[in-house]
């Protein structure tokens, strides 16, 4: 698929703005703080809905124009972002996200309103790689869990459903194991809510393991071209209920994860009641990524854990396409940053492949001439996109 226009209307610092795109890769080249993060960040709003930096939708309504704030008026006048999308599926869909100065979005497919989330989402499919995701490499294991699932949700929309029974019966269970630890309260329908976790909890595991398996050596491929073989990259699941090596079956595919949770909860017991709280479950999974074997959070530089990220970032976009049938885009925002000349170069020749990559970058200095032959190049100044004339 592709993105053949893009619109924005009073988005960040982008009073109007009408462009078109290329089919393959577009590279938006400008100093510091002039709009090109926030054009990528439009894009994958378009795609999801949700903003990868602000957690207030208010703060993608442009607020001041050349550094004085803007009047009342043209603040009410909300965002709007909008695009034509090409899917070898299904021909041409415009795409509208709209947000009111309440920060109430509103979301329209070929000119109708989805007031449903999922009638909304599946239309346009982007990947992409900010410098947030920096956290799945370098955070905390609520980063990677975070991380698992977004982006399982989005492979998996029954994923999510499961996510909401479980938080919801997991907070009831703490809840009243807090009670019991608390004041001795009797153990008023605890089996219940386990018998929940267990069930929705089962679910999460197995689709945590199916795609850290299905992810994991597509990145260590693309880690292993990254660093033209120099580096092993490997990413393991750590399930928080198969903490006990020693009760792990040899092949999980035959693994039943409702009865390896419910056994880990029965190890955790008498703590759970000692300490008011449940010990097992999706809530303390992690992952673990290793590069030539040492834990890449505590071991490898910066341009290490970049290269690691984003070869998971590219296996994410391999995963989608063999879901999807067709390519989703890629958004790429600031890769290039931290990588040695060598990695940047690799990197950028894989960009250049079938399908459609927004990639921000302050400087061409590196790139391959052929590689600029082909691109669409625009530079981008206080909100301002200009195509280069080839
Ligand atoms: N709601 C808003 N209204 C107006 N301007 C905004 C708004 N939100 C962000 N900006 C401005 O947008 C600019 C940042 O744009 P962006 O993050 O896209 O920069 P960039 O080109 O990616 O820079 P860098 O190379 O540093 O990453 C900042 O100057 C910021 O003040
Ligand atoms: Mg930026």
């Amino acid at each position: 698929m592709q993105i053949n226009h893009l619109h924005l209307s009073s988005f960040r610092n982008y009073e109007q703005l009408s462009v078109d795109f290329g089919p393959r890769l577009n590279i938006f080249v400008g100093d510091n703080a002039q709009g090109k993060t926030n054009l990528l960040e439009a894009i994958q709003i378009l795609a999801s809905t949700h903003s990868f930096r602000s957690a207030k939708d208010t703060d993608l309504i442009q607020l001041y124009q050349n550094g004085r704030a803007l009047e009342f008026a043209q603040f009410e006048r909300a965002a709007v972002i909008s695009a034509e999308v090409k899917r070898e599926d299904a021909g041409t869909i415009l795409m509208e996200v709209g947000i009111s100065s309440h920060g109430k979005k509103n979301l329209q497919v070929n000119g109708t309103r989805r007031s449903r989330l999922s009638d909304y989402l599946g239309h346009l499919n982007a990947v992409g790689f900010n410098s947030f995701d920096m956290d799945i490499i370098a955070g905390e294991p609520q980063d990677r869990r975070r991380f698992l699932n977004l982006e399982i949700s989005q492979l998996n929309p029954i994923y999510n459903h499961y996510l909401l029974r479980y938080r919801r019966a997991l907070e009831q269970r703490n809840h009243l194991l807090h009670e019991m630890a608390e004041f001795g309260s009797g153990d008023y329908g605890l089996e219940a809510w386990t018998e929940q976790i267990v069930e929705y909890g089962g679910h999460l595991f197995e689709r945590r393991d199916l795609f850290v398996k299905e992810i994991a050596p597509l990145a260590q491929a693309v880690h292993s071209e990254l660093t033209d073989g120099e580096e092993k990259l490997e990413i393991r699941y750590l399930c928080s209920a198969l903490q006990n090596e020693a009760a792990q079956p040899m092949d999980r595919s035959k693994m039943d994860w409702g009865q390896a949770f419910r056994s880990d909860l029965e190890r955790v017991a008498a703590d759970e009641l000692r300490r008011g709280m449940t010990l097992s479950g999706p809530q303390r999974d992690d992952l673990s990524i290793m590069i030539n074997g040492s834990e890449a959070r505590v071991f490898a530089s910066q341009g290490q854990q970049r290269t690691a990220a984003l070869s998971i970032k590219m296996a994410e976009f391999e995963v989608a396409k063999r879901r999807l049938g067709e390519d989703p885009v890629l958004l790429l925002d600031d890769v290039l940053s931290d990588l040695d000349p060598q990695r940047q170069r690799i990197l950028l020749e894989k960009t250049n492949g079938f399908w459609q990559t927004f990639l921000s970058t302050t400087t061409l200095k590196g790139f391959p001439e052929a590689l600029l032959e082909q691109a669409t190049i625009y530079e981008v100044k206080g909100g301002v996109v200009t195509r280069n004339a080839k």
